[in-house]
């Protein structure tokens, strides 16, 4: 049986339920999902290192950083500091900075990814793709939660996989954007390893975390 790890999506909990709502997942879903934006490379402002900081103080489970940058080296420098465990980089943004930034954070000891927005095609991120950890694909424009789903995206995750095993590699392939009830069976039958879980699939559902939660795993079982 396949083996989903889900990573909820931050920027889209109840802020005043932080620490409830991380205790209460922290047994059950695999990774945490934080993303930084800075106004630029997206119209909008989320989380942020510091942000990566509290969550540390809650939670022991790897912290995923997911860049919507454009100067992706200095967003790269400032994750290191806060020892976040997988920071994934903008492949759009990438071009020239992709081989230090990679060789910065796994210098680090940290894991290197690195996202493809719906537009951006696999072929951009082929002259690294041996020496990344993990492969971001949105399945959703990026900057805000609960927007439509890109079922044309879902092609990219198959693909990666033929790559994968064709190459030989080891690359962890996840996807971001309205992972829910409707788009569950597309999802699962593209098969990334990581579901991004946002608003739409859990943290809206309810005003309680354990009832989303219910929600949630009635849908996808
Ligand atoms: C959007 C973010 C997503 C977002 C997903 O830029 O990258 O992580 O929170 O939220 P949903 O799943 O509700 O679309
Ligand atoms: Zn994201």
């Amino acid at each position: 049986e396949r083996r989903i790890q889900l990573s909820p999506s931050l920027m889209t909990m109840d802020l005043d339920q932080f620490k409830e709502e991380i205790t209460f997942l922290d047994g059950k879903v695999n990774s945490y999902h934080v993303d930084i934006m800075d106004g630029h490379f997206v119209p909008n402002i989320t989380l942020s290192p510091w942000f990566i900081e509290q969550v540390r103080k809650v939670s022991s489970l790897p912290l995923s950083a997911h860049m919507m940058v454009t100067d992706a080296p200095v967003w790269v420098k400032k994750l290191i500091d806060v020892k976040c465990d997988y920071i994934c980089f903008p492949s759009e943004v990438a071009n020239g900075v992709a081989f230090s930034m990679i060789d910065d954070i796994h210098a680090a000891g940290l894991k290197a990814g690195v996202v493809l927005n719906p537009e951006t095609q696999i072929d951009i991120i082929k002259p690294y793709i041996d020496v990344i950890d993990k492969i971001t694909v949105m399945t959703i424009d990026p900057g805000f939660a609960g927007q439509k789903f890109l079922a044309g995206t879902l092609s990219k995750i198959v693909e990666l996989r033929r790559i994968r095993e064709e190459s030989d590699l080891s690359y962890e392939i996840e996807m971001d954007g309205s992972t829910n009830l409707k788009h569950w069976k597309m999802i699962s039958d593209a098969n990334p390893d990581v579901y991004v879980i946002g608003r739409s699939g859990l943290f809206g559902l309810t005003d309680n975390i354990e009832d989303s939660w219910s929600q949630m795993v009635e849908e996808y079982e």
